[in-house]
């Protein structure tokens, strides 16, 4: 190991955090994690067990009460603590971000900033969680609703945005006064447990947040979704693992949360600002690598500027430069592992054979890592798996189109409906638009809606719930009704 990656490393925590506790994972189990810029192993984390898990849920269900009867101000207070912790650490997990994960460390630091909003962002809704009295309409009963915490969580995040998947949920959970069990991807499990540190130093109380790293998601997950104790499930993920997790959730009654796949069009009308659309694409596509459950997947682009457009969008993405996230110049880092990088070739090497064309990219790259250069591809149709799957790397398929019917029509073909984006410089196109697509968000002239104040989530098979917003806290509570006889009845009676 270098003495960089012993830097980053050095001070990590690597087992399970239970009830309070840094413990090792049953039979002292555990598994290597890589560096994707060079393959190498980088640190050894307990893996968890099914035993491990149920560990952890037991400290969670034993706090749960207690926890949620914490005042509001006083989750939000440790919340705001977390927010200036993890602010403050900023740079440190940044370097422990590309190391594990190898985006670019600008890119790292932004992840940073935008998992601490959510901190910041749920510190503010937590005492702000409210109910209401009203005169039921025949002036008879009263009408008391109030909200409280749906009780354990299972939270199960991705490994694209190390902290701030983690960060989406467990704040939520938190200001609801949820306790959870957080089960990070064991492709990148340091990242969560270093937030894990951060938390307990914030204040967070033992039990409240336990997590399991696992190279066994299901042996884990499966004890869980059976234990009448945990009442909710968050997944970000692909949409087959989120099928089967809501099946499994379903046996209980579980409450659900889904962020899962994407294929998201991004539409240049003939009207748009070309040097501005082009731009909004790189961002759309090239944020975190392509490996975004929002970036385009799809670019539609009418047939009067498909050219320029196509064009000028080649001549920046081979301005990237590819390499290491940890070396200053670098723009674009590794893909996560082998098994990715080879789905993104196969795609393309399809899309080639179906009669696209590569005008930059194309291939992998040679050497250690999992680099794939950004890339390119014209004659793009609708029929190809590539624009039928999510890509998950750097590669932009360019689809030419003849007026907004046909640019709906191809943007709606798809079982998915994360997010759709489209450049225009006619407000009532971008509105018409906006209400014609099948999707949770669209972005109008950004390649960017990701915002923690924002309710981020699907439609159709890209899932279910919502992140952020005022809508983020609700999925972690629940509504309790209840009635009362008129208070005047009894005066009434007895006058
Ligand atoms: C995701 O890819 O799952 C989330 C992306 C984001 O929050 O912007």
């Amino acid at each position: 190991m270098s003495a960089d990656v012993g830097d980053v490393i050095a001070g990590i925590p690597t087992d399970l955090y239970i009830d309070g506790a840094w413990v090792e994972a049953e039979g002292g189990r555990r598994f290597g994690v890589t560096d994707p810029a060079t393959g190498a192993v980088i640190a050894s984390v307990a893996d968890g067990s099914a035993a491990d898990g149920l560990r952890a849920l037991d400290a969670a269900a034993r706090v749960q009460e207690s926890w949620g009867r914490t005042p509001a101000r006083m989750r939000a207070e440790i919340l705001r603590r977390g927010f200036e912790l993890v602010t403050a650490r900023a740079e440190e997990f940044a370097r422990l971000i590309t190391l594990e994960m190898g985006k670019p460390l600008t890119e790292s630091l932004a992840e940073v900033a935008y998992g601490a909003e959510f901190l910041r962002w749920f510190s503010e809704e937590a005492p702000r969680v409210s109910g209401s009295y009203a005169t039921a309409p025949d002036g008879a009963n009263r009408l008391l609703v109030r909200k409280r915490p749906v009780g354990p969580c299972l939270l199960i995040t991705p490994w694209n945005f190390p902290i701030a998947m983690a960060t989406r949920k467990v704040a939520p959970a938190i200001a609801a006064g949820c306790t959870m069990v957080l089960k990070p991807a064991d492709l990148t499990p340091l990242t969560s447990l270093l937030f894990t540190s951060v938390m307990a130093e914030a204040g967070l109380p033992a039990g409240v947040l336990n997590v399991v790293t696992t190279t066994d998601p299901g042996a884990v997950s499966g004890p869980l979704l059976d234990d009448h104790r945990l009442r909710k499930l968050s997944f970000t993920g692909s949409t087959p693992v989120g099928r089967r997790l809501m099946a499994a959730a379903s046996e209980r009654v579980l409450k659900v949360s889904m962020e899962l796949g994407g294929n998201a069009p991004l539409i240049v009308c003939a009207d748009a600002d070309v040097d501005e659309a082009v731009e909004g694409a790189l961002v759309a596509k090239m944020r975190n690598g392509g490996e975004a459950c929002v970036a385009a997947n799809r670019i539609l682009v009418h047939s009067s500027v498909a050219e320029e457009f196509t064009e000028k969008l080649t001549a920046r993405m081979q301005a990237f430069v590819v390499g290491p996230g940890s070396e200053a110049s670098t723009t674009l880092g590794p893909l996560i592992d082998e098994r990715f990088r080879a789905k993104v070739a196969a795609l393309v090497d399809g899309a080639v054979a179906a009669g696209a064309r590569v005008l930059t990219g194309g291939a992998p790259a040679e050497g250690p890592g999992y680099f794939y250069p950004p890339t390119v591809l014209a004659g793009v149709r609708a029929d190809m798996a590539i624009v039928r799957e999510e890509i998950f790397g750097p590669v932009a398929p360019v689809i030419v189109f003849d007026d907004d019917a046909e640019a709906v029509s191809s943007a709606n073909s798809t079982e998915y409906g994360l997010v759709a984006f489209v450049f225009t410089r006619d407000l009532d196109r971008a509105l018409r638009l906006s209400e014609q697509l099948e999707s949770g968000m669209v972005g109008i002239n950004t390649g960017v809606v990701s915002n923690p104040a924002a309710p981020f989530g699907g439609v159709k098979a890209s899932g279910l719930g919502r992140e952020g917003g005022a809508e983020g806290i609700e999925e972690y509570l629940e509504t309790v009704y209840v009635g009362i006889r008129d208070p005047f009845a009894t005066a009434e009676r007895s006058a």
